[in-house]
């Protein structure tokens, strides 16, 4: 097993960093926007408020060109669509997907049309479909809907589908688990990470077990995928028809890779689990108060998920564990504000009203 991380810089994307392991050859016209190589960060103030003893690393996938870890396996789809002769990409999206999409296409020229459920798209996530110039069609219906459309839009031939059921997604996304391994020197005990349409969550296993059969990682981790509660299809083993949560980005009710994520739980001796919207903002919060980490909500199901299972005994002391912190907090500052707790004092401009509101005078 190679113990030695490759140096990190400079860093190439993450197609040519694990070319080896990704159905490209030389000719293949690589669209990057030098996504990948994200922190590691240890987080153990999170583990101490929670009543931990066991180390706990947060893959910070919020650092990506376009804060979420959708640019891994969107390098992917968007330079196999410009290797395939593809003019046209389309999605539908909770908001990263769409943001990822329509910057990949923009950098490799190509047309993009995101398919959004209307007003159940964090901001942020917006503004990036507009800037970067998609075609933005919002839908009366919900993400189920809007995948629903895009599978029979790509039954057309005219427009190349960069959902995760296009396969190249889960290629380029399994190299977050590779950058973990690489970061640690072996696969930890456990992973943690929100499970929405389980893409990701196929995806890490994929690369967790590719590692494993390369021989640079002497083990698997038990994969904890956690959904929503109001959106929580593979835990309730049906699909959900109105789904409802705040966490956005994994509003889904009928995940395309749902096969992926039972698959992943059972080889792996995990598990599927939900948390309530309550227990998401109660991480969402302490992680950003005991870490100074701002993710968005999605993130912080897998960090309740850590509380419910330190409550219930099953992290072994000792434990390394890791989570995916899959997008960044900023993309939805609207929940934020709302759930933060206080507002911002407002008082006139002299240093003696500034000192009585702060208590110092
Ligand atoms: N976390 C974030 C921030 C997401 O945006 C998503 C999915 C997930 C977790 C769940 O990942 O779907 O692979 O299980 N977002 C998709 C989108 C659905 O359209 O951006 P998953």
């Amino acid at each position: 097993m190679n113990l030695v991380p490759k140096p990190a810089y400079p860093w190439p994307g993450v197609i040519r960093r694990y070319a080896d392991f990704l159905p490209v050859t030389a000719t293949t016209p690589v669209v990057t926007l030098l996504e990948g190589n994200t922190p590691l960060v240890p987080a153990p103030g999170f583990v101490r408020a929670i009543g931990g003893k066991f180390e706990l690393y947060l893959k910070y996938e919020a650092l990506n060109p376009t804060c979420s870890f959708k640019d891994r396996g969107m390098t992917m789809a968007i330079t196999k669509a410009l290797e395939r002769g593809a003019k046209a990409v389309v999605c539908a999206s909770t908001g990263n997907t769409s943001a990822s999409a329509a910057a990949y296409a923009a950098r490799a020229g190509l047309k993009c049309v995101v398919l959004l459920p209307e007003g159940k798209i964090a901001l942020g996530k917006l503004a990036q479909a507009l800037m970067y110039g998609a075609t933005t069609v919002s839908i009366r219906g919900n993400f189920d809907d809007a995948l629903r459309i895009v599978r029979e839009l790509g039954e057309t031939g005219l427009i190349e589908v960069v959902n995760s059921i296009n396969p190249v997604r889960i290629e380029g996304q399994k190299t977050a688990a590779f950058e973990i391994c690489d970061a640690l020197g072996d696969a930890p005990d456990f992973h943690f990470l929100p499970v929405g349409n389980a893409g990701n969550i196929t995806a890490y296993w994929r690369g967790f077990s590719e590692y494993l059969n390369a021989g640079k990682a002497d083990t698997r981790p038990r994969m904890m995928g956690w959904q929503a509660a109001g959106a929580a299809p593979i835990v309730l083993g049906h699909p959900v028809e109105h789904p409802e949560t705040v966490a956005t980005a994994i509003r889904i009710g009928n995940p395309a890779s749902w096969q992926g994520a039972l698959t992943a739980a059972s080889e792996s001796g995990g598990a599927i689990r939900s948390v309530t919207d309550e227990e998401i903002l109660h991480a969402y919060k302490l992680l950003a108060r005991t870490e100074g980490l701002m993710v968005e909500p999605a993130c912080a199901a897998p960090l309740a998920g850590l509380i419910q299972a330190v409550r219930a005994g099953e992290i072994p002391d000792g434990s390394l564990v890791t989570a995916t912190m899959t997008g960044h907090g900023l993309k939805d500052p609207d929940t934020a504000i709302r759930v933060a707790g206080f507002e911002p004092i407002v008082t006139d401009a002299t240093r003696e009203a500034v000192a009585s509101a702060i208590g110092l005078s």
